[in-house]
């Protein structure tokens, strides 16, 4: 056996989870600290909740009959208690667990997000993976249209903020518990009666869920499904007005919508709105956020009655369009880099050392540069940091007690200064740009 063959094998993530390295860390660091500052200007507070929940959470509050529950947990019996588990596929049954085990709604509606990873076995590919990241935010306790209005109002901020240009919205209200019931009889009957055309798919969702038929991707069913019996023929007044004045706010806002009224989305809790933000700039999965009304999912759980309405966003897919238009470039890369080569080579070491850390006392991010090389390759490496300059230690500054100030970006010259002078120096030039 040679040396070779020895080597023990590499290990493997596990198939549709991913490693965010340090490139793109950075990045995601940089719309991490965005997204709370924009949560903070609505008056959202964190919460953070398990990724572990009993299976009969999601089972209960997601549906029996949904693509999730039957198809996409990853559950499993705890080997030392037997309790059935499921590592999260989403953020709001956790979330009103929660809200109801801890009374969270005692003192008034309450306006929460969390950020984390949630799991579903789909099958992987650009912008599905099996472990991703949701951004979560939830009203709970609101009842009325204004807050429906006020999440889609603060997602089309965050997009202009990110700038992104194509995200579409698309607007639907899938009525009351009742108005549903009603829309679901005349459905199994349109559906029953053209039972010859109905697929696998639809002929086993036929009586569990046959709203869910609305949502075929099969071209085949797409004229049955056109002509089936709408729900907005079964809503009350009530449902119809909730509507109309989430439009009227909307509309004030200026924004633009398309009503989709074949859009259920893929979990059972909602009622009244629901919608979706789409791009196609990502492909086949071009769905960047998702959400809706549910006000009887609180009850569902064990609370008191009361309404609540969300949405998540999926950060992969933000990512990939914050990427394509580059509005968080350069974020997350240091101030300064301090390159250091002299002759004295310890005495220039030390002295980079010390000016580093009071440069890090102002308020700076700051890389020192550490291991040697030559002067040239810690210019390549401060060049590679992004960072807005180089602070050069060689021979004669350390004679002189000065260092090397040079712009990395842009076409300043490079000056020499007191030591002493670099750190007010820097600053004002990076406030100088952060005004131009
Ligand atoms: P959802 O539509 O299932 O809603 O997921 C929200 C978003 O998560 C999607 O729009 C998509 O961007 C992203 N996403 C979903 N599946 C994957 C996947 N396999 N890989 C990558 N990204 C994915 C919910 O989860 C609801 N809990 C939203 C909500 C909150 N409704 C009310 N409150």
């Amino acid at each position: 056996m040679n040396q070779e063959s020895k080597k023990p094998a590499k290990l493997q993530a596990v198939k549709g989870m991913n490693d965010f390295l340090p490139e793109e860390g950075g990045l995601l660091q940089a719309l991490e600290e965005h997204l709370h500052d924009w949560l903070a200007a609505y008056g959202y507070r964190n919460i953070r909740t398990p990724v572990l929940e009993q299976t009969a959470l999601f089972r209960r509050g997601i549906g029996e009959v949904t693509d999730i529950v039957e198809k996409e947990m990853f559950s499993f019996t705890d080997r030392l208690n037997g309790d059935e588990l499921t590592m999260r596929p989403e953020f709001t049954a956790g979330i009103v667990r929660a809200t109801v085990e801890h009374s969270l709604l005692y003192n008034g509606p309450q306006r929460v997000f969390s950020m984390g990873p949630v799991f579903r076995h789909e099958r992987p590919q650009r912008g599905r993976y099996r472990q991703f990241h949701q951004i979560d935010v939830e009203a709970l306790g609101f009842a009325g249209p204004d807050v429906d209005a006020e999440l889609i109002v603060m997602l089309k901020r965050l997009w202009d903020d990110l700038k992104l240009t194509d995200v579409r919205l698309e607007l639907n209200t899938l009525g009351s518990p009742a108005e549903r019931l009603a829309h679901r009889a005349a459905l199994i009957k349109y559906f029953e009666a053209h039972a010859d055309q109905l697929d696998e798919d639809a002929k086993r969702r036929l009586h569990s869920n046959p709203l869910r038929i609305l949502d075929t991707k099969n071209p085949a069913m797409q004229a049955l499904v056109n002509d089936a019996p709408r729900l907005a023929e079964h809503l009350g007044s009530e449902s119809k007005q909730h509507f109309e004045d989430l439009q009227d706010y909307l509309r004030d806002a200026g924004i633009a919508y398309t009503i989709n009224p074949r859009l259920v989305r893929g979990l059972d809790y909602y009622n009244l709105t629901v919608f979706e933000w789409i791009t196609d700039q990502l492909g086949a999965q071009g769905t960047i956020c998702g959400g809706g009304r549910y006000d009887g999912l609180i009850e569902l759980f064990g609370g008191k009655s009361e309404p609540a309405v969300g949405f998540a966003i999926g950060v992969e897919r933000l990512l990939d369009l914050v990427k394509q238009t580059g509005a968080l470039d350069g974020a997350g890369s240091c101030d300064v880099y301090v390159v250091h080569q002299a002759g004295e080579a310890k005495k220039a070491a030390r002295r980079a050392f010390t000016l580093a850390e009071q440069l890090r006392s102002t308020g700076l991010d700051v890389v020192l540069h550490c291991g040697g090389g030559s002067f040239k390759s810690q210019m390549k490496k401060a060049d590679a940091s992004g960072a807005e300059f180089a602070l050069i230690i060689g021979d004669d500054e350390l004679a002189a007690g000065e260092v090397t100030l040079k712009p990395l970006r842009g076409d300043a010259a490079q000056v020499r200064l007191p030591m002493a002078e670099a750190a007010a120096r820097i600053i004002d030039n990076l406030s100088e740009e952060l005004e131009s």
